[in-house]
């Protein structure tokens, strides 16, 4: 371990610095335990309390995990499996109390994954000391450490073969990835414990990792449909001409949201008296269309005598407290003075339920929206500063923008679990969970949680929107790997503000953007006070209105493909929104691909991303694809497709059923409309495909009871459903069945045995059967020859 090996990591020491030595090795064939002594003769480094003795312990916990964790406490480790090593070879590893640096050898430059950041999804082979993690307010720019902390990575080999690996760890954190094969690692503290993810497929290596992180939630179906949102909406007179305007036009829409300018002075759980008394009113009309209601509520309490989530919070002790223990600490957000709820206290949940059901009395909301949770802070540290001691001037800071304390809580501040310099960038997460077991016992149905600030594992409560992005092209551009980040990260509820939250609205950019937004798992348009609206009702849009329902209806349609996704991710792992190696990890021409991306295994989506393009570049892997809209066929390869500005490219891959259904104006009633299968065959004349449906927001569906679950293939010019669950009654009828890559006009077709009429698009292949009145709830099977 002492002899220097070549690796850039060693510039980072002392000529002289020898790391730790290797002791004993005892254990059986799936655990290891290692013992390392720091080499005495070692250089000083400047960071105080170095360990002289470290345990590890390396564990298969399962045939495709490896666990490398220390006892008591303390690890690292010097273990080799696969193609992985914990490699002081590469670097020398550092063990102290406020500074813990470790170098993993990966076998690839194929890296992806490490957030919250915005920029390429692979990452770049020069990316290097700018990937840091530290919950902070800020705005989706390149380099910055944002919202999030996810310190989870897959690679992708040259063989197609994939790996994750996750370190668990809470604190600040830099990472330097050195080209070719290694990633250091440079924390403020806590503990190593790594977890590798051995796949071999990506898909594979999402779903391992969301056995430790723990599964997605299941959202209600009506949080698949369209969000609107502005920060600025004056009064609810102004907001209802808004709702309004979107009903007369019949844009497909299911949620209005409103932001902090409902409040009164700022304060979460309060009503502005004067401009939004009657909101209450207004959700009751939202609920009599069939639409749904979610509020913003900020982390920040106001720390006023009389009101009473200050009071109560005072009188239950769960406000975070300074550094001594003396006194709550305060800050400043949208009200003024705050004092901020420690979600890890034991009496915050009751806390937070108590305000939220009062509030819940007054306006009957559905979903709530976490923002500002970093914790985020308008003064430094508090209004009174922080300690000169090593808590909230630590040795060793990675390199985050400003300084640790910038923007939120001094790191001293105490939490019931531990200092906010441990549990800062878990602040999100915490409030998440508070957040969706008050609104499960409120609400007793599934409700929805969108919160900014997330770390791994958060995708249990809450989905996520990648904050206050601008409108620009390329703030369109970086959404998509924002969102097959958070696929990858187990929080594929996710989306960027459509149309942009800052700058001034462009009409094409925007129209491009609700297309896209369309393919979004959590799709919502919102944006800043200043300027125009942009919702597609607003006068902007009338020439483009037409293009922005087309997408919101296609949306619609797609809809039971999207349930269905997300009940496998919320039951498997699976990501809903995959980047195109997932599926084809042999074709390496995916791998820098982060234009395009595939919503399942199915359905592949090529947005135009330039300005005044109409025309699109997509790469389609090997196989057979279909234009959704027409069923034209194209083979794998580059193509250029037409673009106008009415249309987004979206291909169904050759051998895959996707179940859709009518559009409407909301949810609650395209769920009652017929459904259209869409068969896609592959070029041997195969496919396959499945409908999960539940009533859309109970929390005992997915358990294998109370919902309906549906099988589809076709072969041989035969398509057959098998009824595999039957468990949820209610209506579910087979309108129309679409058929790709049907190369010859049939002349006969039957459905379960009768003849059926249909017709043939000799130009694209396409056979259709319309007007079934079919029950899908009873197997079926239809023939052509
Ligand atoms: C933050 C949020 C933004 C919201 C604003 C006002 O900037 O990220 O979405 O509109 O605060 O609440």
């Amino acid at each position: 371990m002492s002899s220097k090996a070549a690796g850039a990591s060693w510039c980072f020491y002392p000529a002289d610095y020898k790391g730790y030595t290797i002791g004993n090795i005892t254990g059986s064939s799936i655990g290891k335990s290692v013992r390392l002594s720091r080499a005495l003769s070692s250089a000083s480094l400047p960071f105080p309390k170095p360990l002289s003795e470290l345990k590890i312990d390396v564990q298969e916990e399962t045939e495709t995990r490896i666990r490398v964790k220390a006892k008591n406490q303390i690890y690292i480790c010097t273990y080799k499996f696969c193609h992985f090593s914990f490699d002081s070879t590469v670097a020398p590893m550092t063990y102290t109390d406020q500074y813990i640096e470790i170098t993993v050898a990966v076998p690839t430059s194929n890296l992806y994954g490490l957030g919250e950041r915005i920029g390429t999804l692979k990452l770049k082979p020069e990316e290097g000391p700018k990937i840091t993690f530290w919950s902070r307010d800020q705005p989706p720019d390149p380099d910055r450490n944002l919202y999030g902390s996810h310190p989870f990575m897959l690679g992708v080999e040259s063989d197609g073969k994939a790996f994750g690996i996750f370190l668990l760890n809470s604190n600040a954190m830099g990472l330097v990835k050195t080209n070719p094969v290694s990633v250091n690692y440079k924390t403020t503290g806590g503990i190593l414990d790594f977890y590798v993810f051995l796949g071999p497929s990506p898909d594979q290596v999402i779903q391992q990792y969301s056995e430790v992180i723990g599964k997605t939630m299941m959202p209600p179906y009506w949080s698949l449909g369209f969000h609107l949102c502005r920060w600025g909406y004056t009064n609810t007179d102004n907001l209802r001409l808004i709702v309004n305007d979107m009903r007369k036009k019949q844009i497909p829409y299911d949620t209005q949201w409103v932001d902090i300018d409902y409040m009164d002075s700022y304060k979460d759980w309060t009503l502005d008296p004067n401009s939004f008394s009657d909101l209450p009113n207004l959700v009751n009309d939202l609920h009599s269309y069939g639409m749904h209601f979610i509020p913003i509520v900020d982390p920040g309490i106001s720390n006023t005598v009389g009101y009473a989530p200050y009071d109560d919070g005072v009188q239950r002790g769960i406000f975070i407290k300074t550094h001594d223990n003396s006194s709550f600490i305060v800050g400043k957000v949208w009200p003024g003075n705050t004092v901020f709820p420690d979600f890890t206290h034991p009496d915050a949940e009751n806390y937070w339920y108590t305000h939220a059901k009062a509030f819940h009395d007054k306006v009957n909301y559905d979903g709530l929206w976490i923002d500002m949770n970093e914790p985020s802070n308008f003064v430094k540290g508090s209004l009174t500063g922080c300690t000169t001691g090593n808590i909230d001037e630590p040795p060793f800071v990675p390199p985050i923008t400003g300084d640790m304390i910038d923007k939120t809580l001094c790191t001293s501040a105490q939490q019931h679990l531990s200092s906010h310099y441990n549990l800062h960038s878990l602040y999100g997460h915490f409030e998440a969970k508070a957040t969706y077991d008050t609104l499960k016992k409120i609400r007793d149905k599934r409700s929805l949680v969108i919160s900014r600030s997330t770390f791994a594992g958060s995708g249990k409560y809450t989905g996520h929107w990648t904050g206050d992005n601008h409108s620009t092209w390329a703030d369109l551009i970086y959404s998509i790997s924002g969102i097959i980040n958070f696929n990858m990260f187990g929080i594929p509820m996710v989306g960027a503000d459509i149309c942009g939250f800052a700058g001034a609205v462009d009409v094409e950019l925007c129209t491009r953007w609700m297309q896209l937004g369309a393919f979004y798992p959590f799709m919502r348009n919102h944006r800043d006070r200043d300027g125009d609206g942009q919702d597609p009702a607003s006068s902007l849009f009338t020439s483009t209105l037409p293009i922005m329902k087309k997408a919101l209806e296609q949306r619609y349609r797609l809809l039971p493909y999207l349930y269905t996704l997300f009940y496998r991710s919320h039951t498997d792992g699976r990501p809903v929104i995959r980047p195109l190696f997932f599926q084809f990890p042999q074709d390496p021409k995916t791998y820098d691909i982060d234009r395009q991306f595939l919503w399942g295994s199915g359905l592949l989506i090529s947005p135009v991303l330039v300005k005044g393009a109409t025309t699109v570049t997509a790469y389609l892997p090997a196989g057979n694809w279909f234009d959704i809209e027409t069923g034209v066929e194209s083979m794998g390869g580059t193509h250029v497709f037409d673009a106008p500005l009415s249309k987004i490219n979206a291909h169904i891959r050759g051998g895959v059923i996707i179940p859709t259904q009518d559009h409407d104006v909301t949810t609650t009633k395209s769920r009652t409309k017929d459904f259209t299968l869409l068969v896609a065959l592959s070029t041997t004349g195969l496919a396959s495909g499945e409908l999960f449906w539940d009533n859309g927001e109970s929390y005992d569906t997915t358990g294998g009871q109370n919902n309906n679950f549906i099988e589809f293939t076709a072969e041989n010019a035969r398509l057959k459903s098998k009824v595999v669950l039957y468990d949820y009654a209610v209506k579910m009828t087979l309108g129309s069945v679409v058929i790709f890559g049907v190369h010859s006009r049939p002349t006969i077709a039957n459905f379960n045995g009768h003849h059926v009429p249909f017709t043939y698009d000799s130009n694209a292949k396409v056979l259709r059967f319309q007007h079934l009145n079919g029950d899908l709830l009873r197997t079926f099977t239809f023939t052509w020859s």
